[in-house]
């Protein structure tokens, strides 16, 4: 594996082997920022991702008058300003390409005392945000973005919020999270129904400190006020980077890799149920928990993998995973179908869209549908030169699929690979043969 420029070469590997940590859950970091600030005293969190997406939330709280401090390369010391301690911005807070940033702080901003405004990149700027305005806006909040508030930069006068119960059209975490931590602001019960679990980070992080989070039959309730306890934390591997070796060790031949630490919450282990039911072989270890979140090692060996039908319940667990399970279904035997997963169109970019014109680029039969897309397998893959749509998830993908193709696989743009996991390419490197 080679870098020129914004460039990454990628080589057919003889096999992968050895043991490696994955750096720290993406959507814990961000929740560990945002919630430790709001908290009553210093959160400490260890193991914090620092990715470009996590230090946008982290630089933005910063900007509302949060101190934190990093003590060391991963930890945080986060001075928690209360419920009610944060300040005005001076200026525009700007959350790059981070779509959990932007949506979790607009429901935290809708009810302080003060005005803010929120933008972002290219992409986030054509993300849809109506999903969060429109039932913050049905508690009270006044927030103004172009297109009455379809898409960022979103302007967000803090006021008076009043509880609510809201039943989420689509499923999704981003927009259940930030309708509970607007929730902590109004004077009564905020419910949201959920038509599928989706990631509980937010419920389990509140909970450890001291929040009662309800959850029953798809309801998810929480009441305003009171005091959040600072955090101690040690945040868990990102089950969603260790899919990327997950694949690799199955589809390259002579493989066996160990990933510790991983979280395995199970809103997040559709991965390891779909590639298992692939015929993948991989087991999980050593079971523990850290901060109410499960964690455990896995390990995975090269195998034999056939083709099946992924739809309903099962995507929001595997929501952003499918960019790499479209790689691991090229080379499984018969046919992958991936059905009801519209939302991959609207992440960071049409990721339906992306995987199946650059895999098609090397010699993948995938063929697109309206909320998904069919491979037929396997193929021998063909290296190639493609396009990382300037998406981490795609970027890491095209590089899972090189490993296996002949000859040389190029991926321009792949530093976007930093958003959620820095160094990606020299930890693949180090696994290879
Ligand atoms: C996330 C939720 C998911 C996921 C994203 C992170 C979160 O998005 O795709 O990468 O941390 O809450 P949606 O809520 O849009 O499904």
């Amino acid at each position: 594996m080679k870098s020129s420029g914004d460039c990454q070469r990628i080589k057919r590997v003889e096999g992968l082997a050895g043991t490696l940590p994955v750096p720290g859950d993406k959507s814990i970091s961000h929740r560990a920022v945002l919630l430790g600030s709001i908290s009553h005293g210093i959160s400490r969190v260890r193991n914090f991702l620092r990715s470009q997406d996590c230090l946008s939330t982290m630089r933005c709280m910063k900007a509302l008058g949060v101190e934190i401090i990093e003590p060391n390369g991963s930890t945080l010391e986060i001075g928690g300003v209360g419920l009610h301690g944060l300040k005005e911005p001076q200026d525009v807070l700007n959350v790059s390409n981070s779509g959990t940033t932007i949506r979790l702080l607009s429901g935290l901003l809708a009810g302080q005392e003060f005005h803010a405004v929120l933008t972002g990149d290219d992409s986030i700027r054509r993300r849809p945000m109506l999903r969060v305005v429109g039932p913050l806006r049905e508690m009270g909040a006044k927030i103004f973005g172009r297109e009455d508030g379809r898409f960022a930069p979103l302007s967000i006068m803090g006021s008076d919020l009043n509880p609510s119960s809201y039943t989420l059209p689509v499923a999704s975490a981003q927009v259940k999270s930030a309708l509970l931590l607007a929730g902590l602001y109004t004077t009564g019960e905020t419910v949201v129904k959920e038509p599928a679990p989706t990631r509980d980070h937010t419920e389990r992080m509140l909970r450890c400190m001291g929040k009662e989070v309800k959850s029953s039959d798809g309801n998810i309730a929480i009441r305003g006020g009171g005091e959040l306890s600072p955090l101690d934390l040690e945040v868990p591997g990102d089950i969603s980077s260790a899919a990327f070796f997950l694949v690799s060790g199955l589809v390259c031949p002579d493989s066996q890799v160990t990933i510790r630490g991983v979280g395995v919450n199970p809103t997040r282990t559709g991965i390891i149920d779909v590639l298992s039911e692939m015929g993948g072989n991989i087991s999980v270890a050593n079971e523990r928990a850290e901060g109410g979140e499960p964690v455990a090692d896995l390990q995975v060996e090269s195998s034999e993998l056939r083709g099946i039908d992924i739809h309903g319940g099962m995507i929001p667990r595997v929501i952003d995973e499918l960019p790499v399970i479209a790689v691991a279904a090229t080379q499984a035997k018969g046919k992958t179908v991936v059905r009801d997963a519209q939302e991959l169109r609207v992440k960071e970019t049409d990721r339906i869209r992306a995987s199946v014109e650059e895999l098609s680029k090397l010699g993948a039969k995938i063929e697109e549908s309206d909320d998904g897309f069919s491979v037929e397998g396997p193929t021998e893959l063909r290296g190639a030169k493609c396009h990382s749509h300037d998406d981490h998830r795609i970027a890491m993908a095209l590089a899972v699929a090189g490993l296996v193709a002949e000859g040389e696989t190029n991926i321009t743009n792949a530093d976007c690979v930093d958003v959620s996991f820095p160094n990606f390419f020299e930890t693949l490197t180090n696994l290879a043969r």
